[in-house]
């Protein structure tokens, strides 16, 4: 078995190639390849939440993994990551686990990469200003992956937490200069918002974190933060607004308050829902319909995004010879 550590992990899959992993899986699961149960979560009151995501990716790929990833808020007090993820990822042939990978690093660069595809597919060409909510674990893959993308000059970052604002900026600034942007505060939601192209939401918030009657014309949202049917993002204002796609309809339907929350008052009917961003690309679905469509890309994850990623890691690590092997038998 192949161990791969977080540092390893990083080198093993840069941004673009990321994104052309998650639009890899996105194809996938679009023409059916893929099998995936809709993951299945143990809450541990007080604690947090230990999550199964298993996937079968068949195709030129043909192997099983899973995913297990907790969500322990406690653990930031502790100076251990909120977010503790494994993958492993089995042999086709044997059935043995081939591989254990460090999953909180698989999960920042293909969820990043998730926003990266969806904005690379959706978001007008000539987007320049984006706004990022949300300055966590996730929000350093997610600013890397809309600069990858799109001419970006300007993020600006907002976090409800202020004091994280200029912590960030200073600890991401690489990052955005080697693309060729600056980084600033916002002082407001609306602050970020007014005038954006790209706006990306990775938050822990449980309300919409702006008022989406004030998005611009044109812009192409990342919704990436709420998981549960109790927590949204994003508000019905926005979403009656959009042309909306979701990475995998059976998990946002199970899981995103963004929508049941709306949905279950009536503001907003799920019917509308465009549908899955792999049917964009397979070319059996129309993406962005004009310059002035406002679209939006929500995401819950699911572990065929993990499975394809863990796989080009994994491929990659054997054509470098990185990593460590062990024998447990
Ligand atoms: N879609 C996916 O595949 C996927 C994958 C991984 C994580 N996530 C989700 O992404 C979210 C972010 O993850 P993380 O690891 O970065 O979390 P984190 O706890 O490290 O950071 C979350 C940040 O959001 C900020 N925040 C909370 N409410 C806000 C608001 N209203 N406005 C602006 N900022 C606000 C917090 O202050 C914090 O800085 C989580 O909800 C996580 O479950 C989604």
């Amino acid at each position: 078995m192949l161990l791969l550590n977080a540092s390893e992990v990083k080198k093993l899959l840069p941004m673009k190639e990321a994104i052309e992993a998650d639009k890899r899986a996105f194809l996938l699961h679009s023409a059916g390849a893929t099998e995936v149960p809709v993951r299945s979560g143990f809450e541990m009151p007080g604690r947090g939440t230990v999550l199964f995501m298993p996937a079968y990716v068949k195709g030129d790929i043909g192997r099983a993994g899973i995913k297990i990833v907790s969500v322990f808020p406690g653990n930031r007090d502790k100076g251990l990551p909120v977010v503790p993820a494994q993958v492993l990822l089995t042999d086709p042939e044997t059935g043995e686990v081939a591989a254990l990978i460090n999953g909180s690093e698989v999960t920042r660069i293909r969820t990043g990469a998730i926003s990266g595809a969806a904005t690379d597919i959706l978001a007008r060409k000539t987007s320049s200003v984006a706004a990022l909510f949300g300055t966590g674990g996730q929000a350093p893959s997610q600013l890397e992956a809309i600069l990858c993308v799109r001419p970006v000059k300007e993020v600006r970052v907002y976090d409800s937490l202020e004091c994280r604002i200029v912590p960030f900026i200073e600890d991401n600034k690489a990052i955005a200069e080697k693309y060729g942007a600056k980084l600033a505060a916002a002082k407001s939601p609306d602050a970020a918002i007014d005038g954006a192209d790209i706006i990306t939401t990775a938050t822990t918030s449980k309300e919409p974190v702006f008022d989406g009657s004030r998005v611009a014309p044109g812009a192409h949202v990342n919704a990436v933060g709420s998981f549960t049917p109790e927590a949204r993002e994003l508000d019905e204002a926005l979403l009656n607004r959009a042309r909306v796609f979701v990475d995998n309809s059976e998990a946002v339907l199970a899981e995103a308050g963004d929508f049941l929350i709306p949905a279950s008052s009536g503001a907003y009917d799920i019917k509308n829902i465009a549908g899955e961003i792999g049917d964009v690309l397979a070319g059996k679905l129309a993406g962005r319909g004009g310059e002035k469509e406002i679209t939006v890309l929500k995401t819950v994850g699911y572990a065929v995004l993990d499975v394809v990623a863990a796989y080009q890691i994994y491929k990659n690590a054997l054509e470098r010879g990185v990593g460590t092997e062990i024998d447990i038998q």
